[in-house]
């Protein structure tokens, strides 16, 4: 590192250790908390549930500035100076929606200010990408789409970034094939607790590598990912089919992901109104003749399968062929079956556009109660009758996701948590309750109900009745979060121990809290 940088960076760090030395409590959070006055980004995410406003924003120019700063605040002058207070959190993107990536009175890092860098490697037998941790999944799809590849596992959506969705699992209608985006990793940079810069990989410090991954931010901050590449569709075929029968439904996809050879991707949703179509009707206005349908019976629930199937426009598939090959095993309702034809890239950025349309009615920025969960494949019939009874159609805004993972295709080493119960189960359903608010009908009041409500869905769906498992949950005790854990728990903790001794990272967790720790205002 250049002399200039490192004096940038201590510089940073005297300003940063007055404030949090000194100002025992910046801001009274009382029990009824509000938005403090001088947010910033670092102190809100997508949640917009809780806000904790850090002393200061470290922003990187590389991997060493973030070791220089874990190292120093790891070393025993500093732990006398801060009274081991200081705690720093990576910011990715900041889509997390409980202030997993706030570190209130500490210092968050934007990983966002790393320099941008993917480098796209072709190989004969494997091909991958380097990315750096702060990189939006966005900006790796561009990148390897110019050399006609991409990777292989995919989010919804796609502003999200490599090291946020790395540190919790990164699921979607692909996991079913290749499994989370943590299975599509080879080698990883970390910069652990104690300011260690580690290259890992499950040859060379394999603990650390599975450690990391759905770590939770808890073990290391990711700088560099390499990540498992294939050759990139030109189209996709992408349907939607629809159902008046849980059974049904889920009956079929279960059947559309034990044909892997021909079905490149499978999710699926609770139509809960007219509404829920329309979200991303632009991309998909196929449907429109099932909306009549809907218009018929509005006090029935339906249920929408999607799947599409990848056209690399080779003359050996014809993919119309394989679509009717497919359709012809399943039990839609009548003829509603709706396919269009959109370019791979549109197709994995599909979310930007409903973002769009949101934003433009001002219900982006609002607070979101998201809900998900990993429901075993023996208890979906009860979880669901169990969700009529926290989601109505009425009242609800958002998606309800519904969709099978295989449970194989998750290597039980990394830290991700799925279902124990039910271990016979090969087939695991995600559930995603994605609940946008509007303010000027939702007050304050009613989204600490709408938490609440989450809490008893959460409990009441977990062991011994179903044996869910939250994704992306936000734990209320460290209790709590040894219950998630389960028999992985010693694990977690012993890794902690090593790898991030004083439990400087990842404190907008709550997984690890510390006696002084200040705590961050919610709703
Ligand atoms: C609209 C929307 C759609 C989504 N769709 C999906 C989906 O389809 N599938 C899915 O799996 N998830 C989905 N998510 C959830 C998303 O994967 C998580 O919220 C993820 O944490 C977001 O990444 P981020 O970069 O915003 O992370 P942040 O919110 O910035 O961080 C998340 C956690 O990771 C830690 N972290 C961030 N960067 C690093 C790093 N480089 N090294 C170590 N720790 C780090 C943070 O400290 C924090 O604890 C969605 C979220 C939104 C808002
Ligand atoms: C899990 O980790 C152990 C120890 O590093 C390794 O021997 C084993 O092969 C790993 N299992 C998988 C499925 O990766």
């Amino acid at each position: 590192m250049e002399l200039a940088q490192r004096l940038v960076l201590l510089a940073l760090l005297l300003a940063v250790s007055s404030p949090c030395k000194f100002i025992q409590s910046p801001m009274d959070f009382g029990p009824l908390n509000v938005v403090p006055p001088t947010t910033t980004k670092a102190s809100s995410d997508f949640g917009r549930l809780s806000f904790g406003t850090p002393c200061a924003v470290l922003k990187p120019n590389s991997a060493e500035d973030i070791s220089l700063l874990l190292a120093r605040l790891s070393s025993s002058a500093a732990a006398a100076a801060f009274g081991g207070r200081v705690t720093v959190a990576a910011r990715g993107a900041g889509h997390s929606i409980h202030g997993q990536a706030q570190a209130p009175d500490g210092i968050v890092v934007e990983m966002g200010s790393l320099p941008p860098s993917i480098e796209v490697r072709r190989g004969p037998l494997l091909s991958y990408a380097d990315v750096g941790g702060g990189a939006m999944w966005s900006e790796v799809l561009e990148e390897t789409l110019k050399l006609g590849l991409a990777p292989r596992s995919w989010t919804d959506y796609l502003h999200l970034t490599v090291g946020g969705t790395l540190s919790n699992a990164g699921i979607g209608g692909q996991a079913f094939k290749h499994g989370p985006q943590i299975s599509n990793v080879l080698q990883l940079d970390v910069v652990t607790g104690k300011g260690e810069l580690v290259t890992c990989s499950p040859a060379e410090t394999p603990e650390l590598f599975y450690a990391v991954l759905g770590g939770l931010g808890q073990f290391g901050i990711i700088t560099r990912a390499r990540i498992a590449l294939q050759e990139a569709p030109h189209k996709v075929r992408w349907a939607r089919a629809f159902y008046d029968d849980f059974r049904t439904f889920t009956g079929d996809q279960e059947l559309l992901i034990s044909m892997p050879e021909m079905v490149d991707y499978v999710e699926g949703f609770v139509v809960l109104s007219e509404h829920s179509l329309h979200g991303s009707s632009n991309a998909f206005p196929a449907h429109v003749g099932f909306i009549a349908e809907l218009r018929k019976d509005r006090s029935r629930i339906y249920y929408c399968i999607e799947f599409a199937v990848h056209d690399y426009q080779r003359r050996e598939t014809n993919v119309e062929q394989v679509m009717e090959k497919i359709s012809r095993k399943m039990r839609y309702m009548g003829s509603h079956m709706y396919s269009v034809e959109v370019s791979y890239f549109d197709f994995l950025n599909r979310v930007t556009m409903e973002e769009a349309t949101l934003r433009s009615r001002g219900l982006w920025e609002v607070p979101h109660p998201w809900l998900n969960f990993f429901v075993p494949k023996s208890g979906i019939n009860e979880f669901k009758d169990l969700l009529w009874d926290y989601v109505s159609p009425e009242d609800f805004m958002g998606p309800v996701l519904i969709y099978p993972l295989l449970r194989d295709k998750w290597n039980t080493n990394t830290s991700a948590v799925f279902p124990e119960t039910g271990v016979s189960d090969r087939v695991v359903y995600v559930v995603g309750i994605l609940r946008s608010t509007n303010p000027n009908t939702c007050s304050l009041q009613c989204v600490r109900d709408l938490l609440r409500h989450n809490r008893e869905l959460a409990e009441a769906a977990g062991e011994p009745r179903i044996g869910a498992k939250q994704y992306l949950g936000r734990h209320p005790s460290p209790g709590h979060w040894q219950d998630h854990f389960g028999s992985k728990w010693g694990r977690f903790a012993s890794h902690k121990a090593r790898f991030d001794p004083l439990s400087i990272l990842g404190p907008g967790q709550g997984i690890f809290p510390r006696s002084a720790d200040p705590t961050m205002s919610s709703v």
